[in-house]
């Protein structure tokens, strides 16, 4: 993941962050894998996507859940993109964790101008809101489950 994150081109929407360094990303990990906030007011959910027919890893899914809202975040490495990975991840992830019928809220926060991400949210249901957070990033969300 440490190669995989170190490629600039995966923040062309995201230029003042940082690429990780090991260390960095070790940490974060490890922070991510308690599975929820201090204060219990959040779950954290992770997954590293890997190649089935080779096991590389291949970018990640990240799903934040607080009450009955989920916000998803997704990466694939440049190499593996355009072959409809993040859309079999966050699909995934969704049926996993938003079920139809749960009522659960899944969203999205994505930069203007980012049609890759726009396309993967139209692709697993989201819609673009009127919503703009604090970072200038659109919400994508679904119709309740
Ligand atoms: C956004 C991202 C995860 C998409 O990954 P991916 O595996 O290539 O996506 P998919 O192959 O599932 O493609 C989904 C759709 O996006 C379209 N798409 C992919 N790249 C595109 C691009 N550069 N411009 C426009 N549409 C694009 C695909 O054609 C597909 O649409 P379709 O199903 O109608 O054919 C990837 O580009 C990425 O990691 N970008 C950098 C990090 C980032 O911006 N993350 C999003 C944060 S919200």
């Amino acid at each position: 993941m440490v190669d995989l994150l170190a490629d600039r081109a995966l923040y062309r929407f995201y230029d003042d962050e940082a690429s990780p360094s090991l260390d960095e990303l070790r940490e974060r990990y490890a922070r991510q894998s308690a599975g929820s906030s201090a204060d219990g007011s959040e779950t954290w959910h992770n997954w590293i996507l890997r190649l089935l027919a080779t096991g590389s890893v291949a970018g990640f899914v990240q799903a934040t859940v607080a009450g009955d809202v989920v916000d998803l975040a997704w990466v694939v490495g440049t190499s593996y993109q355009g072959q409809g990975l993040a859309t079999e991840a966050t699909l995934a992830v969704c049926d996993a964790i938003a079920p139809a019928g749960s009522g659960v809220v899944v969203q999205a926060h994505i930069a203007p101008g980012n049609a890759a991400s726009e396309a993967v949210a139209g692709r697993i249901g989201l819609a673009l809101t009127s919503d703009v957070d604090a970072d200038g990033e659109r919400l994508w969300r679904s119709p309740a489950g």
